[in-house]
Parts: C-alpha cells; structure tokens; sequence
C-alpha cells in the first residue's frame, strides 16, 4: 500500500469515528484545512517536473476525491441519523391510551323517571312540577288529613321554620295542579260548560323518617291524576296495567289491587305487582298507592263533587328501579358511589 493510499484509508477511520457534525468539521480540517494533509499535498504539486505532474498529480487529485467522497458520504450518514433521531424524539406513539373523557350519565332513578314520563305522556297525561317545600295545608289538610288526623304519624317529616315541612308525598301536588287548571277554565265552568279533562303525572323528591332497605329518607315519588266527569276505579286499573307491563315490558305481569285506606282516596287501595317469572317470580311488591279521588279532596281543588269524579295514584320510583335492575338496597342510588351508578349509563 503507498503513502496516498494510507491516506485515504486514514481519513476514511477519522470521519469514521467522527460522532458529530463538529467532529467532523475538526476531522475535515486535518487534510483540507492550511496545514491539511491534502493542502500540503497539493502545495507540493507546484514543485513536479511536467512528467511528474502527469503520473503523481493525477493520483494525488484522485486521493484528493477520494476523501472529499469519504467526508460527504460520513456527512451525509451523520445527517441521516440525526434526521431519524429528530423523527423518533417527536414521533406519535399511537399505542399510548388516549386521555380518558368521562362520559357523565343519567343517574338510575332519572333514567327510571323519563321512562316513566315517556309512558304516561303517550297515554295523554301532562308532567307538572312541584315544590319540595311545602305547607302543611298543601301536604295534610287539603288532602283531607286534617291536623289531628292519625294517617299523619305515618308521615314524620322534617320541619323547618315557618310552618313549612319537607313533603311526605307528591299528592299536594294533586291541589296545586287541579287548582291551576281550574282556574284557567273557570269561566266555562261557572257558565255551566265543563272542562278538558284534568290528565297529570308529578314526579319529584319526597320526605319521611324512614330508613331501611326499601326505605330511604329522600325518595321519589310520582303522582298520577285523572279527573273528569266519569273517570271510574276501573280507567285507574286499565291505565295503570298498561303502565305497569309496559315498563317492564312485560305483558303477563299481574297487579292485585288490595283494598287500604288514604284519607284523600275513598275507595283506597295499595298496588302490587307480581314477575310470572325470573328472580323475583311469586312474591307480591308494593309499587303505589291509589283511589278514587275524595269528594273533599275534588272541592278544594275548586270542582264540583256532583260532576267531577277520578283516581289519583302516587308510585314510587326508586321501588321501580330496584325491580327494573334487580338491585337488593334502594339506598344504594343515593350513597353516590361511582362505581355503583356508572353501572347503568
Ligand atoms: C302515599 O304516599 C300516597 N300519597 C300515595 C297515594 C297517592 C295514594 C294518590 C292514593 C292516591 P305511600 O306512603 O304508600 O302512599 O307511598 C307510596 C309509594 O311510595 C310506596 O308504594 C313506595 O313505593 C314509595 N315509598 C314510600 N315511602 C318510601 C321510602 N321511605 N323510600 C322509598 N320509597 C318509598
Ligand atoms: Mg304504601
């Protein structure tokens, strides 16, 4: 091997072992820089005899390419890897999981309540909304539960100031509605014409002192109320079937009417619904409490006891969903435990 060729070969093992663009600069200027080995090389070109320069130049411009080839292609590869480590450092590792966005949801109970809502509004009754603070007037007297009534200690409540209470029902809501609706149609009915059938559904929040596994404190209630002048216990029965199996999309569910006592409904009775089959096949579960409306109650809702006539029927929600979802504890849906609730989005 001759001296150039040894030249060639060291550049190759300088730019070589160059690691970075700098390196390599400082690497270039060992043969190409004043004093490179390539410069002092060409310089000594100028001292060749004309023969000399023929033989000995030509081979010196080719050592010459042959490290400038050398030193591109180590730029090259060097400017390469940095472009793949740039590419990797800002690269998209699309296999990360994304940024959760949580999905909120319908608690079970609204869920339960808008299947409700949907059910009756197909059947022609209207939802109205009520107080949950209420007078004693609207929660006991005008319901016919006067203030030394006995039925009022099965509806402890909690008071707060001024004569106000935490309704124990939704059926203040059977006076407030009628009263308003009476009042919109007073004139005809004072001229002796009637009126559009009143036709309601009032679910809301409901108090009581109550606290076990199908007994919370705050619960739902949802009223129902259809007067005119001859809605019977048997529309009560049809309408309230009808809910019931389509709820629960069910058309062999059996309801049992049985016979109980509300000093606002006369007759009065307790509905039970019974599952043909499943985990809940053969026993009876209260659902609601129902009736003919009291001719008391229909005089303060401002009508004619002689020409109006109805049902009023208060369910309890909370009680429907435990059944619809088969849960064991109503007081589960309002512990608010994520994990439980997000069960039913
Ligand atoms: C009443 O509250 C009557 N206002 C119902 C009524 C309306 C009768 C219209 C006649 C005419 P009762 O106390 O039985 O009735 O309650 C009705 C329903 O509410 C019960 O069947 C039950 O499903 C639910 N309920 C009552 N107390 C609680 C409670 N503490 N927790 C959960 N649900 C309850
Ligand atoms: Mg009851």
């Amino acid at each position: 091997m001759n001296e150039l060729e040894d030249l060639v070969q060291s550049a190759r093992s300088a730019f070589g072992r160059s690691a970075t663009a700098a390196d390599l600069e400082n690497a270039k200027a060992l043969y190409f820089g004043k004093a490179g080995r390539v410069t002092e090389l060409m310089k000594g070109m100028a001292a060749l005899s004309v023969e000399e320069k023929k033989t000995r130049g030509a081979a010196i411009n080719a050592t010459k390419q042959a490290i400038e080839a050398a030193l591109n292609e180590r730029r090259q590869a060097l400017a390469d890897a940095e472009l793949q480590a740039q590419l990797k450092a800002e690269s998209l590792d699309v296999t990360l999981p994304g940024r959760q966005h949580a999905a909120g949801g319908l608690h079970p109970v609204s869920l339960t309540l808008e299947r409700i809502e949907g059910i009756f509004g197909s059947m022609g009754f209207e939802v109205a909304d009520g107080p949950e603070i209420e007078t004693d007037w609207f929660n006991f007297t005008a319901l016919n539960t006067p203030a030394d009534h006995p039925a009022r200690s099965m509806h402890d409540t909690f008071y707060v100031e001024g004569g106000h209470l935490l309704r124990t029902h939704t059926s203040p809501m059977q006076i407030r509605h009628a009263v308003q609706h009476v009042k919109r149609h007073r004139f005809a009915l004072d001229a002796g014409q009637g009126m559009p059938e009143i036709r309601v559904i009032a679910p809301g929040r409901t108090y009581r002192v109550d606290s076990d596994a199908t007994h919370s404190p705050m619960f739902h209630q949802c009223e129902g109320l259809w007067i005119g002048e001859d809605i019977s216990f048997k529309d009560l029965k049809v309408v309230f079937t009808d809910f019931c199996r389509t709820f629960f999309e069910n058309d062999d569910l059996v309801l049992r009417f049985r016979p109980s006592f509300f000093p606002f409904t006369e007759p009065s009775a307790e509905i039970d619904i019974q599952f043909p089959s499943g985990p809940l096949a053969g026993r009876w579960l209260e659902v609601a409490g129902s009736g003919q409306v009291h001719p008391n109650v229909v005089r303060h809702m401002g009508l004619d006891t002689e020409r109006f006539i109805g049902f009023a029927f208060g369910m309890g929600p909370d009680r429907l969903t435990m059944l619809r979802y088969g849960v064991n504890d109503l007081r589960l849906f309002f512990d608010g435990d994520i994990r439980f609730l997000s069960q039913f989005r």
